[in-house]
């Protein structure tokens, strides 16, 4: 059996089914993605999982142990950070820790090792007798994931981890995710973010409106694109023309979204784009741009639910709103 088991899962709320039948596993040690646009179920799932909502049917387990039965047990095993998270404003860094400390029954001297350990990892020592209300969101966010981990838990499960932050924040975000990760913490995540999924995590699942629609590795997963896409962007207006002659040269039927054409060519892609732009500029067709890439997780969105998202790293601060896929 896995470290962690998804079953089937399906969570109602009415009529609605917000986890629409959800099944992975995800295995020691490994960094688990589950991508997915607001409102894909990413929440509602994990609160399944970690026994704060009863699915409507489905099973989970961890660790062997079904968590509708041995919740209190498995709640010593599980870390979790939600997405709404905060921290004890008017508390210090240290006092925040402790009250977590607490919570878990660690003896004093345990809670002192460990609280200081926290603030190390968390760069947080020389602010530890801060007010934790006075925290930059990036110090916050820091702050309360080594508390999440104040029990030492085996299983690490953050909602939307650096949603919200900087660009310099989230990096820092992924280097500790990375270093738990080295010691052996297995952990799930959530995320909006594509570029996210793809740099931290070993597998993932992308969902969308409760289903999970793809899933593998990063490459597993891009592979269900193709392996070269080639994308001319031209006016509006010759993008047909453009296709006709992608079509001819590559043998490949494109695809036109206004004034971008894109094919998969799966044989000799330098090749195959020298022809094709000598073709375009043959027939004198104006090229704004022209060029051949491997699949990201961008494209396989766009093939799997026909819309389109660009993860803009420069947005992260702007409002959900902006985030969202479509
Ligand atoms: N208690 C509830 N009652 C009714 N509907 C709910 C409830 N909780 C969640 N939903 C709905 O279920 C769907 C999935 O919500 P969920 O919070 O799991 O999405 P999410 O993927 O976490 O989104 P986000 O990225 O915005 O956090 C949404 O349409 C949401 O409105
Ligand atoms: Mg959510």
């Amino acid at each position: 059996m896995e470290f962690v088991e998804v079953r089937d899962l399906v969570k109602k709320f009415g009529e609605f089914a917000a986890v629409n039948d959800i099944s992975f596993n995800v295995k020691r040690g490994e960094i688990f993605g589950i991508l997915g646009p607001n409102g894909a179920g990413k929440t509602t799932t994990l609160n399944i999982m970690i026994g704060l909502l009863k699915a409507t049917s489905g099973s989970v387990f961890i660790n062997g142990l079904d968590i509708s039965r041995h919740g209190t047990e498995l709640k010593q095993l599980i870390g979790l950070m939600t997405q709404e998270t905060v921290v004890e404003a008017d508390l210090t860094a240290r006092q925040n820790l402790e009250l977590f400390a607490k919570l878990y029954h660690l003896s004093k001297s345990e809670t002192d090792e460990r609280v200081a350990e926290a603030l190390k990892e968390a760069q947080l020592t020389e602010f530890a007798d801060k007010k934790a209300g006075t925290f930059s969101g990036g110090m916050q966010r820091r702050l309360l994931l080594v508390k999440t981990l104040i029990h030492e838990p085996k299983l690490l499960i953050l909602d939307e981890p650096t949603t919200g932050l900087d660009i310099q924040n989230r990096a820092q975000m992924w280097s500790h995710i990375r270093h738990l990760h080295s010691l052996g913490i297995t952990t799930i995540l959530t995320t909006q973010y594509l570029e996210e999924a793809d740099a931290l995590c070993d597998r993932l699942a992308i969902i969308d409106h409760g289903k999970i629609i793809a899933m593998g590795t990063n490459s597993e997963i891009k592979r269900i694109v193709g392996e070269n896409i080639l994308e001319v962007v031209t006016e509006e207006k010759f993008a047909q023309k453009v296709s006709v002659i992608v079509k001819e040269v590559s043998g490949v039927a494109p695809e036109i979204k206004a004034d971008k054409v894109t094919a998969n060519i799966k044989k000799d892609p330098l090749g195959t784009i020298r022809r094709i732009s000598d073709a375009l500029n043959k027939n004198k067709i104006p090229v704004l741009a022209i060029s051949m890439h491997l699949p990201t997780l961008d494209d396989v969105f766009m093939k799997l639910t026909g819309s389109t998202i660009r993860d803009e790293t420069g947005e992260m601060k702007n409002s959900r709103a902006q985030m969202r896929f479509r």
